[in-house]
């Protein structure tokens, strides 16, 4: 009844624009990655933690990592390297996949989804109401569209899955902005539970001046 957690880290940072990969970006003295890892173990309801690192990056993961923390190559997209980490899950009867730029994600979310899934859920994500209006554009900017805001939610990480439901989505070549979203294709529901918005994704520079605010004022 193993609960695995694969935290992908082996994206570039782009939108970042620093020179280190995002997930090995420190925050207060420590990686986004250490961090997340961290909020992980400290759930206290995982039993595997399996990172997903860019390949030149390993040792200097596994340096930086609490011991029994395993760690896999990832791919160029993020689909690449959850699925890398999938291979590395085993025999898991449930599996997280949890970003490692939400390094300051509480550990309490965590617990919450791995609640939820022990609780006979297939598929759960953490999901926040959205504070602005979104609209739908075409090609020239054009609005065609606004869907109600109180039906649209923001999802976070960790989702967490039963091991077997997201090997069958991750066996179709379709690509997704979240695994959720392979689930869905696949014909399956997936459930929410309250998200926290501690567990922002580090995504631009505002991001990671919120973050170290947040470190700095201890609210982490
Ligand atoms: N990720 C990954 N492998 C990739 C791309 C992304 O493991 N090929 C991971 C990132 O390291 C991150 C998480 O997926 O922890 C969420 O992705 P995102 O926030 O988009 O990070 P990046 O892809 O690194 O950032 P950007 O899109 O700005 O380049
Ligand atoms: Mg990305």
């Amino acid at each position: 009844r193993s609960v695995v957690a694969l935290v992908p880290a082996a994206g570039r940072g782009e939108r970042l624009g620093m020179s280190t990969p995002k997930a090995f970006v420190e925050l207060g003295g420590k990686t986004l990655l250490a961090r997340a890892v961290d909020g992980l173990l400290a759930s206290g309801c995982v039993d595997r933690v399996v990172v997903i690192v860019p390949a030149e990056l390993t040792a200097a993961a596994a340096a930086l990592l609490p011991a029994g923390v395993e760690v896999v190559i990832g791919g160029a997209e993020r689909t690449d390297s959850v699925r890398a980490g999938l291979t590395a899950a085993g025999d898991a009867e449930f599996v997280l996949v949890h970003d490692a730029a939400r390094a300051l994600t509480p550990p309490q979310l965590i617990e919450s989804v791995v609640r939820s899934l022990r609780g006979g859920r297939g598929a759960v994500i953490p999901a926040l109401p959205v504070v602005d209006t979104v609209k739908v554009v075409d090609e020239s900017g054009a609005v065609t569209g606004t869907p109600d805001r109180a039906a649209l939610r923001a999802v976070q990480t960790p989702q967490g899955f039963a091991a077997e439901l997201l090997r069958r989505a991750y066996r179709s070549e379709s690509v997704a902005t979240d695994d959720a979203a392979l689930v869905e294709l696949a014909g399956e529901t997936v459930h929410t539970v309250p998200g926290d918005p501690m567990a922002f994704k580090i995504t631009t520079p505002l991001d990671l001046a919120l973050a170290n605010a947040l470190v700095e004022a201890g609210q982490e």
